[in-house]
């Protein structure tokens, strides 16, 4: 069932669980995360970044391909289709494709824009019952072939996006896109614990791949209900992909055919689901 992500993250901000966004890439990556979480039976939020849908074809065909799933392999567990990093433009697209979530990221407009554009935003989401993330602070990192430096999320700010009615907030606390630099200072725990404080809203953390478990799980204590990967599946996917190449011959057994190109990554990205799943379960 498609649904926005308005219920399934209140449900885990209350009981302090979280709910894994998982940036799909392609048909391949698409339907072994939903048979992945459809195992698990938790809700998933399936993140497509502009550039993403660019590779698909459009909105239209991530939505048509995300629905088509769900019926075709009999789905059963809650599945959220959320615009990841959108731009105002992108943002009325996805709307228009009828995805159910969107995430705004007015990060590199100045503070005004970027809250007049997401309370426009937010209206819109609520006349239509969507789910909508907005982001301030600056998530270091390369995301979408956009370099950023990494910047902190102010506390007034967040306040200020607290009142104009957004379902969660994304957070910078140090976190990046990508791999960590081995002089990566960590997350700055007491910025996040003063904003959980303060704003009693679901947080969002982007930049997944990477930190680890007990980093995580102290962000889940301390309000964070939405946690992004993309880069842990992709290198999972790369690997896989690697390793049969260097170890077969492509022109013999007919390995040249797609469907046997790609069975180890296919597997490896239902695996590495099935582990990020089960992490932060109890
Ligand atoms: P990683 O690629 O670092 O896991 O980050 C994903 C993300 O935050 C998507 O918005």
């Amino acid at each position: 069932m498609l649904v926005n992500a308005k219920e399934i993250i209140q449900n885990a901000y209350k009981n302090k669980k979280v709910v894994f966004h998982i940036n799909i890439n392609n048909l391949e990556w698409t339907k072994q995360i939903l048979l992945a979480a459809n195992y698990k039976n938790v809700p998933i939020i399936l993140g497509v970044s502009p550039s993403a849908a660019k590779y698909f074809g459009g909105y239209n065909v991530c939505y048509s391909l995300v629905k088509s799933l769900i019926k075709d392999l009999k789905i059963k567990i809650p599945v959220c289709l959320h615009l990841d990093h959108g731009s105002y433009f992108d943002c009325l697209e996805a709307i228009k494709a009828k995805f159910s979530s969107i995430m705004f990221d007015g990060s590199k407009l100045p503070f005004e824009k970027n809250l007049e554009l997401s309370k426009k935003l937010s209206e819109i989401c609520k006349k239509k019952n969507l789910s909508i993330e907005c982001e301030i602070g600056r998530i270091g990192g390369a995301e979408d072939g956009v370099i950023s430096e990494i910047s902190y999320t102010n506390l007034n700010e967040a306040k200020a996006f607290k009142k104009i009615g957004i379902d969660m907030l994304a957070v910078g606390i140090g976190n990046i896109h990508g791999e960590y630099p081995s002089d990566w200072k960590g997350l700055n725990f007491s910025l996040l614990k003063e904003l959980n404080e303060t704003l009693n809203m679901p947080f969002v953390l982007h930049g997944g791949s990477g930190i680890s478990d007990t980093d995580l799980k102290k962000c889940i204590s301390l309000g964070v209900s939405k946690i992004n990967i993309n880069t842990e599946l992709q290198i999972a996917n790369a690997r896989a992909l690697e390793s049969f190449i260097k170890t077969n011959d492509i022109m013999e057994n007919k390995n040249y055919n797609p469907r046997r190109l790609y069975k180890l990554p296919n597997e490896a990205i239902y695996n590495k689901v099935i582990e990020i799943l089960d992490k932060f379960k109890e």
